[in-house]
């Protein structure tokens, strides 16, 4: 009873400060305190943490504008339901901007209703919700990036690498037998991110023969075991894998240290994301390329967005897709250039 009632306070207090929020945004005076609350689908995600730890950095940065800036980072450990719970805690605790990544980016409604009553605009992040959803309410954004392209230069990095080393076709029958390492289905960089590395290799001219495939889930962990099965089932006749993103091609790699493979029966490895372990195996040699997900540009994306909706100052300097829309270019990263990434 007692706690319900304090909730009720909490929220009557919330409420009147959102209002409060509301009618000095419509006013001139500015809001100068950004207060801004984050929850993701797993924190353990490596891509994921290092986006919020650049969040972080970049949010402190504004302090010297006159802007002091708080942020409360929740991880929602892989369910929807306490997201949205986190959801009704940070609104509560007067967060006037949210920054969701959603769990199940096909389910943001009742996360939608929350902040439009508070009036708290949202920015998602890395995992999009549907077009219709985004149309729910006018204060929503996404900031993200193209599968498009990361699944476009993860196959040019495989072709350019597969004709300059005609070692790589290592049965030498002309083409190149390899497997996948996928994401969680239903996210919008799995499947993509595969069809269109694979159309790439193929447009190139490289003859591809399809030995396997094994859903990881974005984890090294699981990606271990996958490679282990399909190791199991084709031994050293994998030439190629490709990974929808580093944490699994990690794992891959993992299995053939783990099991002695000597290094002339290793296939080629290609990732997407550029995390700090990734480009770390491409100096390194272990990881032939990747393509780098822009998480500073991402997080400095967010940052922008958010100071500017609190502030209600600086949304004409946003470019924005479609109006709502941020998307950061991807690049290629080889060993030649894996170095400058690792240092931004
Ligand atoms: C990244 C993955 C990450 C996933 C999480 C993708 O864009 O490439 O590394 O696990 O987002 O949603
Ligand atoms: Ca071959």
């Amino acid at each position: 009873m007692k706690v319900k009632k304090s909730l009720a306070l909490g929220m009557a207090a919330c409420m009147g400060m959102q209002l409060l929020c509301a009618c000095s945004r419509q006013r001139t005076d500015k809001i100068e305190k950004v207060q801004m609350g984050v929850t993701c689908y797993d924190q353990s995600d490596t891509f994921i943490s290092s986006v919020i730890d650049s969040l972080k950095e970049q949010l402190g940065q504004y302090q010297n504008e006159g802007v002091t800036a708080t942020v409360t980072v929740m991880d929602a450990a892989g369910l929807q339901r306490t997201q949205n719970d986190q959801i009704e805690e940070l609104i509560s605790s007067g967060c006037n901007v949210l920054c969701v990544n959603l769990v199940d980016r096909t389910d943001p409604s009742e996360i939608i209703d929350l902040a439009r009553k508070n009036n708290v605009p949202i920015i998602f992040f890395n995992r999009e919700p549907v077009a219709e959803d985004m149309l729910q309410w006018s204060e929503l954004y996404y900031v993200g990036a193209y599968a498009e392209q990361s699944g476009v230069l993860q196959g040019e990095l495989a072709a350019e690498a597969i004709k300059a080393d005609n070692g790589i076709d290592r049965n030498r029958d002309g083409k190149i037998q390899y497997v996948v390492l996928e994401g969680e289905p239903g996210h919008q960089d799995a499947i993509i991110r595969t069809e269109t590395a694979v159309n790439t290799l193929k447009e190139n001219g490289i003859l591809l023969e399809k030995l396997s495939y094994g859903i990881a889930n974005w984890s090294r962990a699981q990606a271990q075991n996958r490679m282990t099965q399909m190791i199991g089932q084709h031994g050293d006749k994998i030439e190629l894998v490709l990974g929808n993103n580093d944490d699994m091609v990690l794992g891959a790699i993992d299995t053939y240290e783990k099991l002695n493979f000597t290094k002339a029966s290793w296939p080629v490895f290609f990732g997407i994301d550029g995390t700090d372990v990734g480009l770390e195996a491409v100096l390194d040699g272990r990881l032939a390329g990747t393509v780098y997900n822009d998480k500073e540009g991402q997080a400095g994306a967010m940052v922008k967005l958010a100071v500017a909706l609190v502030i209600g100052e600086g949304m004409d300097e946003i470019e924005f897709e479609d109006d709502r829309y941020i998307y950061l270019p991807y690049r290629k990263v080889t060993s030649g250039n894996a170095g400058e990434f690792l240092a931004e």
